[in-house]
């Protein structure tokens, strides 16, 4: 018997330019190269070069019923190209659970498809670089959650939302970086276990001194962690000497003294909204935190001239992704980018997320 072999993946660059016209070509790539607005890093030229893909990708969405949904660190020829909706983590699992699409494309790390699969459980969810994981969601197993609960019998167990479909399913309340104070103040009881972020689960115990225990894991996210206070301090010296008020935005996956230097501190989406807000106020000197798509939207999305100073962090997970992979999973998808989870796994996660659902709204 024949075995079908899956598709190779597509080679990076190499385009069919013969299915769109010349004046396609280059409508699309003025429409990249404005909705992007960085003409040194997303020349008009790149953007000619990238057009027969979005064009075709655009175009398969459309033909076959999908939604394409990409997080906010996915590189801008993605969100700005293809995405129909691009947001931070939670934003985007509710996204995935009222889309009325047959299938979800989405364009992020595997837990985030993950997550849209056990919000959407009759929907297809492709995901087109099954590689693509995080340190944070690798850094703790099922297993370890059962452990810490045995040890700390009676308490709830809350997760990141960056953990593996299987350790949500053995999780009480699943928490985002948009919503994290809220639910843990909400939940019932004086204690709570905190998995497995020990940056943002420290921010959590201080939040939550004097009314609740919060016990800790210990993994992090390689990007945040590279972030220290000390250089925040060092970039603010520089800043006033030359005269400017810096505001530092941080996200609350970096450690308690990135964020107690920081003006502000806020998810993906907050972050890019709270720096609009500032620099539509005047405030154009600015510092963001975080992973370096936060700063490719702010730059997209303000008509302000900023100032931003320092640098970002590119997440090798986030960025692994590219219009190639997503137009393979959109063509002919392999079934190692199809999201499927047990049944099982299904009905116990998507009680970890309701939670966070009710809780948060
Ligand atoms: P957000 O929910 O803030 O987008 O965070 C997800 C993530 O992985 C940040 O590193
Ligand atoms: Fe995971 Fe950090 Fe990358 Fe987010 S930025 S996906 S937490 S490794």
């Amino acid at each position: 018997m024949a075995i079908e072999l899956p598709p190779p993946p597509l080679q990076r660059g190499i385009v069919n330019h013969s299915s769109f016209s010349e004046l396609d070509i280059e409508k699309e790539a003025e429409r990249l190269s404005t909705a992007i607005k960085q003409p040194f890093r997303w020349s008009l030229e790149t953007c000619r070069s990238i057009a027969p893909l979005t064009l075709e990708i655009n175009q398969l969405k459309k033909e076959k019923d999908v939604i394409l949904i990409a997080h906010s660190y996915q590189t801008p020829d993605i969100t700005y190209g293809v995405a129909d909706a691009v947001a931070d983590s939670y934003a985007l699992s509710k996204e995935a659970r009222d889309a009325p699409q047959n299938t979800i494309l989405f364009s992020s790390v595997r837990f985030m498809a993950e997550t849209a699969k056990i919000v959407s459980p009759h929907k297809t969810v492709l995901h087109p670089s099954p590689e693509a994981g995080c340190s944070l969601s690798d850094s703790i197993t099922a297993q370890d959650v059962r452990d810490i609960r045995a040890k700390y019998p009676g308490l709830p167990v809350v997760c990141y939302i960056n953990t593996s479909a299987e350790v949500k399913a053995e999780c009480d309340a699943c928490v985002t970086s948009s919503n994290y104070l809220r639910i843990c103040e909400r939940l019932p009881g004086n204690g709570l276990i905190f998995v497995p972020d020990r940056f943002m689960g420290k921010h959590l115990q201080n939040h939550l001194a004097g009314k609740k225990d919060v016990i800790i894991f210990d993994g992090e996210c390689e990007v945040h962690a590279a972030f220290t206070g000390e250089k925040i301090r060092t970039w603010r010296k520089r800043a006033s000497d030359a005269g400017m008020e810096l505001q530092v935005l941080s996200h609350p996956e970096c450690d308690t003294d990135v964020l107690d230097e920081s003006d502000f501190v806020g998810s993906s989406e907050v972050l890019m909204e709270e720096a609009l807000r500032l620099a539509s106020a005047g405030k154009k000197d600015l510092m963001l935190i975080t992973e370096c798509g936060t700063t490719d939207r702010i730059i997209a999305e303000s008509n302000e001239d900023l100032n931003l100073v320092g640098a970002c962090v590119m997440c090798r997970h986030m960025k692994t992704t590219q219009l190639e992979d997503i137009l393979q999973a959109l063509r002919n998808p392999r079934p190692d980018q199809i999201i499927e989870l047990e049944t099982s796994v299904i009905e116990k996660a998507s009680k970890c997320l309701d939670e966070m659902f009710r809780l948060a709204e």
